[in-house]
């Protein structure tokens, strides 16, 4: 019996033959043209004006608090229950990450205690959009023009994802992509940073590339630092792309087929998720035991995957506080398999096998 991966990169033949004609011109492998195609076929795609592609999605965060002139002293609202690199982009930045409480049903932050916790250092609200899922963003661009604060958008998650109409990541003053292996395009290592205001755009362009405004001119005009990407994986990056729009359509109708293999098990439960919006990029479920349910998996050579810990609960941070509805995420989810190229007949055979665990443990 084949082992099915909770998640892995896709990539084909058309990937091998882009880059092998690549290599045959004498590409540089550095970041130019094909980076700058990679930078427009995401602007088309996502509708922001400017779009600049660096060396991963941590970095972004980092360069977008960077550009908003962010730094010691300052604090940055970010939800307790995201990965990781979220918080430590702010800590990277020299600032200070809040923690705040998210909302179950969409595991993003929760608006009015976020409301709560602004205080006169609060400089930004950093709103993870995580698995493509949103909060009330009109609700939270409203929250952050009432505070004079900057909206961040850790989009990571949600290439391919909307909220009413509008791509996320182009909500706020910048959004932040990842193109790690997992995600739903990947280009090895990458990170994109959106903006539509032009002067945010020339200041990233500085910072991910050592505070100077033309490559090979060796005058910086304020420090910066080497966040580039490379050609080699735009190259990648562009086939991924012409292949994201049937991947987005794929993770819709896999969700889809989850929840109805699943409607019969009451122990298995869904995040409201609007298909029409959102483009799960993780199937995931709350369940009474992740831990068990995943060892049941792991026999039947299914993989799966427990979410994140909280963060103020991760060694790096402990952080004392209440945190039910992060806690409660942390201790009941679990990711199932999820890589775009599984079949139905993949997804039903990890679903018989959750009935089973149920079934038997009844
Ligand atoms: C929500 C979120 N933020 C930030 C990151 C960091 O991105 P990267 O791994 O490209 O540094 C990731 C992904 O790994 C993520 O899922």
């Amino acid at each position: 019996m084949k082992f099915i991966n909770q998640m892995e990169p896709w990539l084909g033949s058309e990937e091998k033959q882009a880059i092998a004609a690549y290599l045959d011109a004498g590409g540089w492998l550095t970041e130019f043209q094909r980076t700058r195609e990679f930078e427009r076929r995401l602007a088309e795609f996502t509708g922001s004006k400017h779009v600049s592609v660096v060396a991963n999605g941590t970095v972004s965060l980092f360069i977008a608090l960077k550009a908003l002139g962010i730094g010691p002293g300052d604090e940055v609202i970010v939800p307790n229950y995201t990965m990781i690199a979220s918080a430590n982009s702010i800590v990277l930045a020299g600032a200070k990450p809040v923690f705040v409480d998210i909302e179950l049903e969409t595991l993003c932050l929760d608006l009015e205690l976020a409301e709560k916790a602004i205080t006169s250092a609060t400089r930004a609200i950093m709103l993870v959009s995580l698995n493509g899922r949103a909060p009330d963003m009109n609700a939270a661009l409203a929250l952050a023009r009432r505070h004079g604060l900057f909206v961040v958008e850790d989009a990571a998650q949600s290439l391919g994802s909307g909220w009413q109409g509008r791509h996320l990541g182009t909500f706020g003053a910048m959004g932040s992509f990842s193109f790690s292996a997992p995600k739903i395009i990947t280009t090895g290592q990458g990170g994109a940073l959106l903006t539509d205001d032009p002067e945010l755009f020339d200041r990233i362009q500085k910072i991910k590339d050592f505070g100077r405004r033309e490559a090979g001119v060796d005058f910086h005009e304020v420090i910066g630092y080497n966040f580039k990407y490379t050609d080699l994986q735009a190259v990648i990056g562009l086939e991924q792309m012409k292949k994201l729009p049937w991947r987005v359509a794929r993770k819709k109708e896999m969700f889809s087929l989850y929840r109805r293999e699943l409607a019969g098990v009451p122990e298995v439960k869904f995040i409201p998720t609007n298909l029409e919006q959102t483009s799960p990029w993780f199937i995931d479920i709350l369940v009474p035991d992740p831990d068990a349910l995943k060892k049941h998996l792991r026999r039947a050579e299914i993989g799966s995957r427990p979410f994140y810990p909280a963060l103020h609960s991760q060694p790096a941070y402990q952080r004392p506080g209440n945190f039910p509805e992060s806690e409660y995420a942390a201790r009941h989810g679990l990711w199932l398999p999820s890589s775009s190229f599984l079949s139905d007949e993949d997804v039903r055979r990890v679903c018989a096998e959750i009935r089973n665990f149920y079934t038997k443990t009844a």
